[in-house]
């Protein structure tokens, strides 16, 4: 077993992030704390149909992150794998919700150190708040509109209303 020490504590956190919701930014502002660089990585997921470009979903996470220094945000089109080997970071971090993320985080956990032994992926338990949320729920509750205010940042908030032609006023 190799246990020689990674050179950087850099991780990528990566998602599809359509959009960004509070689950996600707890768990950043949580990864900040262990790790130097946080790269949160918006992946073209291209067996999801997305709500938001990736630019979108990227000037989303740059806005609620502009004031911390040590997140990044990028996006990619291929293989994490690819990228996290041009990076230079070693650890993919992900946020574990139910036991229901689990086989689908063991699967990628997996395949993915399969292509590379020099990656580790690191787990943070969701905050008991965030524990029932998804980005996909979050959709179907404010196209339907119902109120999703409080589980997504603000800006995030504002452009599903916009996007859902919903009049901020009701909700
Ligand atoms: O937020 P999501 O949709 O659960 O994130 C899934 C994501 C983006 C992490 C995963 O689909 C991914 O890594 N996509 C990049 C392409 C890739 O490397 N696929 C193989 C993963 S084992």
């Amino acid at each position: 077993m190799n246990t020689e020490k990674f050179d950087n504590k850099i991780a990528i956190y990566p998602g599809s992030f359509d959009p960004i919701t509070n689950g996600h930014v707890d768990i950043i502002k949580r990864g900040i704390r262990i790790f130097d660089e946080i790269i949160v990585l918006v992946a073209n997921n291209f067996s999801k149909t997305a709500l938001f470009t990736v630019e979108e979903r990227c000037q989303f996470i740059r806005e609620v992150f502009q004031d911390y220094p040590g997140i990044r945000v990028d996006s990619h089109d291929g293989l994490l794998i690819d990228y996290l080997k041009n990076s230079g970071a070693n650890t993919i971090l992900r946020g574990m919700r139910a036991l229901s993320d689990f086989e689908y985080e063991f699967q990628m956990a997996l395949m993915n150190r399969r292509q590379t032994k020099k990656v580790e992926t690191v787990f943070l338990m969701s905050g008991f708040r965030w524990f029932y949320t998804s980005s996909k729920l979050i959709k179907e509750v404010a196209s339907l509109g119902g109120s999703v205010r409080g589980l997504v940042p603000e800006n995030v908030h504002q452009k599903l209303l916009e996007k859902y032609n919903i009049n901020a006023n009701g909700r």
